[in-house]
């Protein structure tokens, strides 16, 4: 077994040409390649054409282990490890020209099922604002050259990311989840990256974040971040029709975000 560390280097530089490949296309002008689950999920040609990036970089340096990506699904390896991607997590906002976006790598040992894996190195990669987190599993969490930290809650409330579902049948639930954790919020954000948002909690840019539908490729490298800047993160519930539920904050805050945001 590799090293963590090994795996952070592998992931990070993997996610910088991923990354170069994402901001350079935008320049570009984006193409909607296809909707998905819903009118509002939609995937680019440069979603798929940097997947292939990520997955052939991981094929050439680790050819024994699995993949799970977004775009060009899942495929089982021999290692025990397997990389976890979202090409371009905020796809919406890459569509639309809103510099808030990711390159999101996981490796993780275990099941590739999320809950049931232990998560050994991610990282994340905003291309637009140059960005980069990451984390190896007793590593810690840097953003660039600095070790970060979740933050201390305030008495001022939490400020707090969120997301919501593309299916419009979900967005009454979603919004009624909101209206339950507004009492212990300064304010809420919806930025449109969750593994963004995830890295934000972990750097203290956020003091949590909470959204139900997460996919594993939204939050596998994001909830490593929170981990091992000392936050705590919850996947665990997943609703009758298989949306699961996660919720990330620094340790004062968690079990109350916890508390409101389930239903
Ligand atoms: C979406 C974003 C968004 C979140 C959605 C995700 P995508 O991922 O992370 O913030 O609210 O749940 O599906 O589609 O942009 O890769
Ligand atoms: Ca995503």
């Amino acid at each position: 077994m590799p090293a963590p560390s090994e795996l952070e280097t592998l992931a990070v530089e993997i996610a910088r040409e991923a990354g170069e490949l994402a901001r350079r296309r935008r320049t570009e002008g984006v193409a909607i390649a296809a909707t998905k689950s819903a009118l509002a999920d939609i995937v680019t040609e440069a979603d798929r054409e940097v997947e292939d990036l990520i997955r052939r970089r991981i094929a050439e340096a680790r050819p024994d282990d699995g993949f799970l990506g977004e775009e060009s699904g899942a495929e089982r390896g021999a290692s025990g490890i397997t990389w976890v991607v979202d090409p371009i997590d905020g796809t919406v906002n890459y569509a639309y020209g809103i510099p808030v976006y990711a390159v999101s790598i996981a490796a993780v040992q275990g099941e590739p099922v999320a809950g049931e894996w232990e998560a050994l190195a991610g990282a994340v990669l905003n291309p637009a604002s140059g960005e980069l987190f990451r984390a190896s599993l007793g590593g810690g969490t840097w953003l660039g050259d600095v070790r970060v930290e979740v933050s201390e809650v305030t008495d001022a409330g939490a400020l707090l990311g969120t997301g919501f579902g593309y299916d419009p049948a979900t967005h009454a639930a979603d919004l009624a989840r909101v209206a339950r954790v507004m009492p212990i919020a300064r304010d809420v954000r919806r930025a449109g990256a969750a593994a963004l948002d995830l890295a934000y909690v972990a750097a203290g840019k956020l003091d949590g974040y909470f959204e139900r539908g997460l996919q594993p490729w939204d939050h596998a490298a994001g909830a490593l971040l929170v981990t091992e800047a000392g936050g705590r993160v919850a996947v665990d519930d997943v609703d009758a029709i298989g949306r699961r539920l996660v919720v990330a904050a620094g340790p004062a805050l968690f079990e109350r975000l916890l508390a409101v945001a389930s239903d």
